[in-house]
């Protein structure tokens, strides 16, 4: 059975499968190849986009679909994740969609079920989805990707969107450059590292900011959010006329990851990761499901 817990489970062939799927899906329409499905999602931990995007892809192709409301599921009865899974493997779904705060609760999860398990994020592990939508998003642009630079912006070492990005980016060829405050670094010496937006801003082809993972903090660690945003935010001022793509993964702290007017210019391609999201995620979904043959 082919999971996606993480960005690995997917060599480079299957992830362009997939992405030609979702260009097709974008560009001329979508089927119901999820006809007579069953798809179960089970979120632990809140979601606004990931939740609506995994679930308006599967009814788009046409499945129908579960979503356990985990405040009223048993699990804040003490049920453990092992019989969580066993319970709903036996209503025999044909994927399980998983968010937990844990990092590794999907990678567990999955060993216990017969139906693809896909990840929506655990803990500040992995978020493959997120990833491969980013991928897809920046390939449309650019068309080739070998060689461009990323500046990943902002707190990285708690965020599962950065630790995805930079395994699939950099097997994809592009240069990933990590820009953070030193409590907000991972401690991987494989890329090169700074903490000044300024020193690589003339470099980069594409910024991805992310937002400061305030949950994931035990204690406050910038004074206060103004003073994190006088140095990371991505200002109109600091982008000027430079050609530069600008992601986020969201939700955006307006004014502290990104400013006002560059969330309104058309290089700021939020909305548009949101809009491509949707079609990868269909791909991704039709894959394990119907276990087309790219998968490898
Ligand atoms: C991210 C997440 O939840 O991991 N958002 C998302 O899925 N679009 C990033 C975040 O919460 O900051």
């Amino acid at each position: 059975m082919k999971h996606l817990i993480n960005t690995k489970d997917f060599d480079i062939k299957t992830v362009e499968h997939i992405f030609e799927k979702a260009k097709l899906f974008k560009d001329t329409g979508y089927p119901n190849l999820l006809s007579d499905r069953l798809i179960i999602t089970i979120f632990f931990e809140n979601s606004t986009r990931t939740k609506s995007s995994f679930e308006i892809a599967a009814k788009r192709l046409g499945a129908s679909v579960v979503s356990l409301d985990v405040s009223s599921s048993s699990s804040s009865k003490g049920e453990t994740l092992f019989d969580t899974a066993a319970n709903l493997d036996a209503m025999e779904p044909d994927a399980i969609i998983v968010r937990h705060k844990d990092a590794g609760a999907s990678k567990i999860l999955s060993n216990y079920i017969n139906c693809p398990m896909i990840n929506a994020g655990d803990g500040a592990h992995a978020h493959p989805t997120q990833a491969l939508l980013d991928l897809f998003t920046i390939k449309e642009y650019f068309k080739e990707v070998k060689g461009k630079k990323i500046a990943i912006v902002g707190d990285i070492k708690n965020s599962r969107v950065a630790n995805s990005n930079i395994e699939l980016l950099s097997r994809f060829g592009l240069e990933v450059i990590l820009v953070a405050p030193p409590h907000f670094m991972p401690s991987t010496k494989n890329f090169r590292q700074t903490y000044s937006i300024k020193e690589i801003i003339d470099e980069v082809d594409i910024i991805m900011s992310l937002r400061t993972q305030t949950e994931r903090h035990n204690n406050l660690i910038y004074a206060s959010l103004k003073d994190y945003a006088r140095d990371f935010c991505i200002t109109k001022e600091l982008i000027g006329e430079r050609e530069i793509l600008l992601m986020h993964p969201g939700p955006v702290h307006r004014n502290v990851d990104i400013d006002d007017k560059m969330l309104q210019d058309r290089r700021c391609k939020v909305l548009e990761q949101v809009k491509n999201g949707l079609f990868v995620r269909m791909a991704v979904l039709d894959t394990l499901i119907n276990q087309n043959s790219e998968l490898s």
